[in-house]
């Protein structure tokens, strides 16, 4: 393993996001190496960074961009004393608190697209995934909270396919941003949002969620596995579900992917 940049900003306060930061140059993916790093019995809060990922995955099946030396890539061990069905709402804490970092360099430009997309300026620059891991009969053994930024990704950087859709902050900002300093606020906030969702359940992170929000009050279509559902976005309700106003009446969107009528024009 190289030297570790981020070890200067690890809390050493075992049980807190961001005690422990493995760095490494290059892995498949960071879900990989922290699912091992958590059968092993690493404690909730570590942190996982690579340099570069062959096999970043994204939501849905998709795969994430992650070329070396600009970006974030990395995987929280989380070990939840909640049950299983809350999973997708930490991962719309964890948005508050990657909104909130973003918002340490790219001020008033930083919005949530639910369920887990960062955007800054209309486009995303990140992306969260949060994947449970279970023992049969025991329920939830710890969660998986990917991250994904792009951080100073040139637009020339750009995939062809991600084109006029993808950001970063370096080109939101049109400064390059410090990572460590950038990783540092996320594990604080992240720490600071994880623990007050602990104490006082989901609703005490809404309002911060919903004033981040891109979507409410846009026209949307969601797309899921029973089909098409076009309407007005209300908010968030107190599950984490997107509250919709289709044609044929309200509708809560559980899962699915939402495109925004006018975005990225
Ligand atoms: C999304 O589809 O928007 C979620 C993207 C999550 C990407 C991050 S990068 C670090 C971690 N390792 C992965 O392979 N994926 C997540």
């Amino acid at each position: 393993m190289p030297a570790n940049p981020y070890q200067s900003i690890e809390t050493g306060t075992p049980g807190r996001i961001g005690w422990r930061i493995h760095y490494f140059d290059e892995v498949g993916s960071t879900q990989k190496v922290a699912a091992e790093l958590a059968e092993a019995g690493a404690a909730h809060g570590t942190v996982v960074i690579a340099e570069r990922q062959s096999a970043g995955r994204g939501r849905m099946g998709r795969a994430w961009h992650s070329p070396p030396g600009l970006n974030l890539y990395q995987t929280i061990i989380l070990r939840p004393t909640t049950p299983l069905a809350e999973v997708p709402r930490l991962s719309l804490v964890a948005g508050v608190a990657a909104a909130e970092a973003l918002e340490t360099v790219a001020p008033g430009l930083v919005a949530l697209k639910w369920p887990n997309d960062l955007w800054l300026k209309g486009r995303k620059t990140g992306g969260i995934i949060a994947e449970a891991v279970t023992d049969p009969g025991r329920g939830l053994r710890c969660v998986l909270l990917g991250i994904g930024v792009n951080v100073n990704l040139t637009a020339e950087q750009i995939p062809d396919d991600l084109r006029g859709k993808a950001t970063s902050v370096r080109i939101a900002t049109g400064r390059p941003c410090d990572r460590i300093a950038l990783e540092a606020a996320l594990c604080n906030r992240l720490d600071s949002r994880y623990m007050e969702v602990q104490d006082h359940g989901f609703a005490a992170v809404r309002p911060a969620w919903e004033a981040y929000s891109a979507l409410t009050g846009k026209r949307v279509t969601v797309i899921d596995a029973s089909g098409r559902i076009a309407g007005t976005v209300r908010g968030l309700d107190a599950e984490g579900a997107l509250m919709l106003e289709a044609e044929s009446g309200p509708a809560r969107i559980l899962t699915g992917e939402v495109t925004v009528e006018g975005a990225y024009d």
